[in-house]
């Protein structure tokens, strides 16, 4: 299965800059090859003050308050690295929550 990253395109995340960071992550992903790597806008995933907010699946790792300056370490870890536990924020019943309307499809 490829491996999807979504970020949050809705209004509060892209008012912090979320459209830049799309762009840029899928310029970076590419510079990488990494043909399994999918980014993907998102509607909302209900935690806007926190955001930029990105979410990789189907590792579940939920990057919140994500900034420029962040790419570098979320792509090392999309090319096997470890996680970026700075950026891991969200409360864990919100990210349950997403994770469960993710796992049944709903992009
Ligand atoms: S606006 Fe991005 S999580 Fe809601």
């Amino acid at each position: 299965m490829n491996r999807i990253c979504l970020i949050c395109q809705n209004v509060d995340c892209k008012n912090r800059g979320s459209e830049e960071l799309m762009k840029e992550l899928s310029k970076r992903v590419a510079d990488k090859s990494l043909t399994d790597v999918e980014v993907r806008p998102y509607m909302c995933f209900g935690a806007c003050q926190e955001g930029p907010n990105i979410v990789l699946y189907p590792e579940k790792s939920w990057y919140a308050e994500v900034k420029m300056e962040d790419l570098n370490d979320i792509v090392d870890h999309l090319c096997g690295g470890p996680d970026v536990k700075r950026l891991d924020k969200i409360d864990p019943s919100l990210k349950d929550l997403i994770y469960q309307l993710l796992d049944t499809g709903v992009f």
